[in-house]
């Protein structure tokens, strides 16, 4: 089974999400299971550089408006992986975000630069870009590379299958109907049956049209986007195309996250030494000058600080919060009132919450290392991943009861517990007292330390690797491959 994924980032290449960390371990982990995988990038600066040494599959010359465009094929610095990078330095050569500007404004070429990844996707599966090697199957992450689906439906003569995996159906790379004529297809395309969404192009209903199958990354999420409250307008859509629409959930990199081997960590532990994690929690504390107290509750959260992400819940709640022994730990980036938000909450808890601005991979691991408890409070979350490096580190999870956080997380009810099953603590209402509710939960369990310790062995041991996964995705495979209609 020859399988091409196509995406935007990569870890740790270029990354703004969790997308990246399934770009790079998810192919891997089929490549282990004897699929023969090979990624699709654009030929962002960072790209490049680690891929030097490349060699030229094609010339493509002049399209999308960009003048030289190569498609090269070279190794991934990490995993060996084969990668093809599509070069072409007037679209892709400029720094910053892969989707943004300085500013923070979208490339007014977007749909230039991503329609590009799918139309070369499209014709390395259908054989007239890489003589040596063509996919089975066109795995399109996104709305940056859902365009693919759409080429390849058009493209008759191409037996490869395609699956768009959707992992955030809030972002969906819409344009202007007027630059229909660059994106080269039919016009029988351009209406509400094809890519139009209330008087716009929609990549992601390219995809969402097109492809063979469709996944989201967890289960309930998958039942969520079929919904008016979590479409995001495109549940109709997603509704139309019935059981083609399936959910297989994330894993981890167990190698990456990993408290046992971790470098970046104060000290190492694992569920019969979690001596070492107190040692990582005080080493955290002195780390970022909050008070050194045995009986706060660290409490962190590392994410991109966005409404989707809930994180308005804890500052408002924040006060309450810290009157009642917690210590609040957050690293993000995002939207500026957030940003501002928890600076001020630091500068009015002093010892007791700290804030940091920017993005930084191992303060990341010592944060989760050396806090108590992992927040993710979104009002949505297709999968999420810091959730599964909590269970991995004994770091249990707080989380809304929605998209991968219910399919991950099982709540502290006595029933549970009684049974050993439990791993975190979960609550249902968008709301600062559910949230707080939450916390006051934890804190009481947290007196029984037996009880806790039951929870991290538990937590710890679940099966958050990539083996599972892998092996669902090359089953939809197979199901596609012999049943292409
Ligand atoms: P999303 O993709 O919606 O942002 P995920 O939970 O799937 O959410 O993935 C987020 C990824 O980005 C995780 O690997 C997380 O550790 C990482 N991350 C987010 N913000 C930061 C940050 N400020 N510093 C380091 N890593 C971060
Ligand atoms: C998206 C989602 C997140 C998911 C990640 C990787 O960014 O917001 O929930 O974990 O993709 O699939």
């Amino acid at each position: 089974m020859k399988v091409l994924h196509v995406a935007a980032e990569v870890f740790p290449l270029v990354k703004t999400g969790g997308l990246a960390d399934v770009v790079a371990a998810l192919p891997v982990a089929q490549a282990v299971q004897g699929a023969d995988v090979r990624l699709l990038l654009p030929g962002f600066p960072a790209v490049l550089e680690a891929v030097h040494g490349a060699r030229t599959v094609i010339d493509i010359g002049t399209c999308f408006g960009a003048l030289r465009v190569r498609l090269l094929l070279a190794r991934m610095p990490g995993s060996k992986l084969p990668v093809y990078v599509v070069e072409a330095p007037y679209l892709y050569r400029r720094g910053g975000s892969p989707y943004q500007d300085s500013k923070g404004e979208e490339w007014s070429d977007n749909l230039q630069r991503f329609a590009l990844l799918g139309w070369v996707a499209a014709h390395l599966a259908g054989q007239d870009a890489d003589p040596q090697w063509a996919p089975d199957i066109v795995h399109a992450h996104d709305w940056h590379a859902a365009m693919a689906c759409a080429y390849i439906a058009e493209h008759t003569a191409t037996p490869a299958a395609s699956v768009l995996t959707v992992h955030n159906l809030a972002f969906q790379g819409l344009f202007p109907m007027h630059d229909w004529p660059m994106l080269g297809l039919g016009s029988h395309l351009m209406a509400p049956t094809g890519l139009e969404f209330h008087g716009q192009l929609s990549f992601m209903k390219a995809g969402l049209k097109f492809a063979d199958r469709i996944t989201t990354v967890s289960p309930t999420y998958a039942r969520e986007i079929a919904t008016h409250e979590f479409g995001c307008g495109l549940d109709g859509v997603i509704r139309g195309r019935g059981t083609d629409v399936t959910g297989i959930l994330n894993g981890i990199d167990p190698e990456l996250w990993n408290p046992a081997t971790d470098p970046a960590i104060a000290s190492r532990y694992d569920a019969e030494r979690l001596q070492g994690k107190l040692a990582c929690r005080r080493a955290l504390q002195a780390e970022l000058g909050l008070d050194v107290d045995e009986q706060a509750l660290v409490l962190t959260v590392v994410s991109r600080l966005t409404s989707q992400k809930g994180l308005d819940l804890i500052l408002a709640a924040l006060q309450e919060l810290v009157q009642a022994g917690v210590q609040f730990v957050v690293q993000g980036t995002g939207e500026p009132a957030l940003e501002a938000a928890f600076r001020m909450a630091q500068q009015a808890h002093p010892g007791r919450v700290h804030v940091h601005i920017g993005y930084d991979e191992a303060r990341a691991h010592r944060l989760v290392a050396g806090a108590d408890l992992i927040a993710v409070p979104s009002r949505f979350e297709p999968c999420g991943l810091t959730q599964l490096y909590g269970l991995r580190y004994g770091t249990l999870p707080l989380v809304r009861r929605v998209g991968g956080l219910a399919d991950t997380v099982t709540d502290a009810t006595p029933d549970a517990l009684a049974q050993g099953r439990a791993t975190g603590f979960t609550f249902d209402a968008a709301a600062p007292a559910a949230l707080a509710a939450c916390v006051r939960r934890a804190i009481a369990l947290r007196e029984d330390a037996a009880a806790w310790r039951g929870m991290q062995a538990t937590a710890m041991a679940q099966d958050l690797s990539w083996r599972g996964p892998a092996r669902d995705y090359l089953a939809l495979y197979e199901g596609l491959a012999l049943d292409p209609n």
